[in-house]
């Protein structure tokens, strides 16, 4: 079973050519040798060409931020798993909560898009959290668990092949990470769910999100459920990003 940690960079609606081109070079003069964590970047979809091109044969795995439900057809600006796979995407985050808000995704629709994925033999990252006025309310778990049960009523058996990403949406770009111990807390309600849904024994990763940077990282991964972070601005500063991973513990 792999249980090394795992790292993803979730570049957002940021890069260039060029200015990937300069992250990414000093990623890979940068990185630990060998890698105990598994480290993958998440861009837009017209770079994922680069990404393929500067990443082929490296440690370093790629993604994309968004897949769509449809398998092809008269979908004008969507992008499908087919073509994902094209481009040798490992993963596509799906359900990030800029997503939701933005764009009114709604659980259903994000346990389609995990699908499609999977069908694609595409892991999907898939985000859930709460809203601060959500756990003000006392409803954080309820609110991901809600998130989480669209997914494995979706996907069945094939639930154990999803990576989970717990992301309370107060802590994205805000700075104001969960603590270690709130985020174990949800960590813990997740596994459970995910356990009872996955009889063969399999792990499944889930990743903490929001504010994680070179400082807060290590006791974040220090929790027993927290088995990878999923990360924004961290991931756009080589030399931020490169402190982030070296300071994973090596093995959940
Ligand atoms: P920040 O790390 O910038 O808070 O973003 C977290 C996030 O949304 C990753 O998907």
């Amino acid at each position: 079973m792999d249980m090394k940690k795992l790292i993803v960079g979730n570049w957002k609606m940021h890069g260039s050519l060029a200015s990937n081109q300069a992250l990414l070079t000093e990623l890979l003069v940068g990185l630990p040798q060998p890698l105990s964590t598994d480290v993958a970047l998440c861009a837009s979809a017209p770079y994922l060409a680069q990404l393929q091109t500067l990443l082929q044969g490296s440690p370093l795995a790629w993604g994309a931020q968004d897949v769509s439900a449809h398998g092809q057809g008269a979908y004008t600006g969507e992008t499908s798993a087919a073509m994902l796979r094209d481009f040798a995407c490992r993963y596509a985050i799906v359900g990030h909560s800029e997503r939701r808000q933005y764009h009114a995704e709604t659980d259903e629709l994000v346990a389609a898009k995990a699908q499609r994925a999977l069908g694609a033999g595409i892991t999907p990252i898939v985000c859930v959290g709460e809203t601060l006025a959500q756990r003000e309310a006392g409803q954080t778990e309820a609110v991901v668990k809600r998130q989480l049960a669209a997914v494995i009523h979706t996907l069945g058996h094939c639930s154990g092949e999803i990576v989970v990403a717990y992301e309370p949406v107060w802590a994205i770009g805000t700075g104001r990470t969960a603590t270690p111990e709130q985020a174990q807390a949800v960590h813990a309600v997740l596994r459970a769910q995910l356990h009872a849904a996955t009889a063969h024994g399999e792990r499944n990763r889930i990743l903490y999100g929001g504010s994680m940077n070179a400082a807060n990282a290590a006791d974040l991964l220090a929790q027993p459920d927290v088995d990878g972070g999923l990360v924004g601005s961290a991931s756009l500063q080589a030399a931020e990003f490169l402190k982030l991973i070296a300071s994973c513990p090596a093995v959940a």
